[in-house]
């Protein structure tokens, strides 16, 4: 994979450099609730700022449909990056036309400007070709440190790459690199973690993964529908009974590609889904009628973790279970304490990111352990899901 870093720009003191940067960040009573996206790219932000460049952030916020909403104004979240760089930043009410040229012409070199929300244009989520020059306008070079939005071929995360000179801020080509380590071009034995509680939103991803690693682990509700698929009774649990062909279909593609597919061996179990319910562990074959698993128990974690001590690498999406409410977190801290143990001592490559995985590996405390830990949600799962994301596409050099 071979793109152009913020290494190839040099000399641009003085240029007008547009940075796609993700601030979707969560928002709770006007307040930022978690700044880890922010986080992630201020390095590329305060680098570009140093060398003098005038930085000038493009971002989406929310999904507004083309209009101009109020609660979903990039304004919101200027505080939030203020706190996080250290330095002023300007903010412009439009992304596009007079007030953002306005504010561009203001800027000295070395400043930073955010652009409101793109999404208040139709013409973003179209990558329509007028609304893409009318942002061009405002700037020399493409930055492009929105990973998590590179999944969407829209004007701000695609389009600008074919009108400007483009290049992957710091964070896109570190999520890109562990991406390459994840599955890309990995050392064996790779180890999959999946887990969430549905099949029905993974079967690509799954369908992908069986031909790519040497074993695959499921976990979380959708364990129960392969299961219930090889015939175990799954009393109450969650449980996709319609989708028992595809995870039929799903074990014999495994098989074929010689990847092993790891499923529970034990659960624990409850009648309610609720923080500390009465619960009990039992072989995986003995779950109640009337009770629903709410976690992987601890001997399917013994044979995780022994996948884990033999992987090389580990890719990991999903918790194992009911991770948001105690005592069902055990399994997904365990087998993430171990992942982060051996990824401490040298011994394995890990990766981590989309939907819940993220906050699961913060519960467990060891986010800063892994390798990488991605912010993205849809686009880790089409990255999983083997298919091409075109705002990285757009990137790489012919
Ligand atoms: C995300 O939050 O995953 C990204 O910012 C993409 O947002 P979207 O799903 O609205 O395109």
């Amino acid at each position: 994979m071979t793109f152009k870093t913020l290494d190839d720009l040099t000399d641009i003191a003085g240029k007008r450099v547009l940075v796609r940067v993700d601030l979707n960040v969560p928002v709770k009573d006007g307040k930022v609730t978690d700044a880890t996206r922010i986080e992630r790219v201020a390095p590329t932000i305060l680098e570009l700022s140093k060398k003098g460049a005038k930085v000038i952030l493009l971002a989406h916020f929310g999904r507004p449909k083309g209009e101009p909403v109020a609660d979903q104004s990039l304004g919101l979240i200027v505080p939030a990056v203020k706190d996080v760089l250290g330095q002023p930043v300007a903010f412009a009410e439009d992304c596009i036309g007079d007030k953002a040229k306005a504010a561009v012409d203001a800027l000295k070199d070395g400043d930073i400007l955010l652009l409101e929300n793109t999404r208040f244009h139709k013409g973003e989520e179209k990558n329509d070709a007028d609304f893409t020059k009318a942002l061009a306008a405002n700037g020399d070079i493409y930055v492009n440190d929105a990973f998590s939005a590179a999944h969407r071929a829209h004007a701000s995360t695609e389009g600008l790459a074919h009108l400007l000179p483009a290049y992957a801020g710091r964070t896109m080509q570190a999520e890109l690199e562990a991406l390459e380590k994840g599955l890309g071009n990995p050392k064996r034995p790779v180890v999959a973690i999946v887990g969430g509680a549905k099949v029905s939103t993974k079967i690509d991803l799954l369908s992908n993964l069986v031909k790519k690693v040497d074993a695959l682990v499921i976990g979380g509700g959708m364990a129960n529908t392969f299961l219930a698929a090889r015939g175990t009774n799954v009393g109450k649990s969650l449980c996709e009974h319609d989708l028992a062909d595809t995870a039929k279909q799903i074990m014999i593609d495994a098989a074929a590609a010689g990847c092993a597919i790891i499923l529970p061996e034990d659960g624990v179990v409850a009648r309610e889904f609720k923080a500390g319910a009465d619960n009990e562990v039992v072989a995986i074959d003995k779950i109640p009628a009337d009770a629903m698993v709410l976690d992987v128990g601890p001997k399917s974690v013994e044979a995780v973790n022994a996948w884990i001590s033999r992987a090389e690498t580990l890719v990991w999406n999903g918790p194992l279970g009911a991770f948001e409410i105690a005592p069902f977190d055990a399994a997904t801290v365990a087998a993430a304490k171990h992942a982060a143990d051996r990824t401490r001592e040298g011994a394995l490559i890990s990766v981590a990111g989309g939907g819940d995985t993220v906050a699961a590996l913060n519960h467990a405390g060891v986010a800063d352990d892994f390798t990488y830990v991605s912010t993205a949600g849809g686009a880790f799962l089409e990255w999983m899901e083997g298919k091409p994301l075109p705002g990285v596409d757009v990137l790489q050099q012919k």
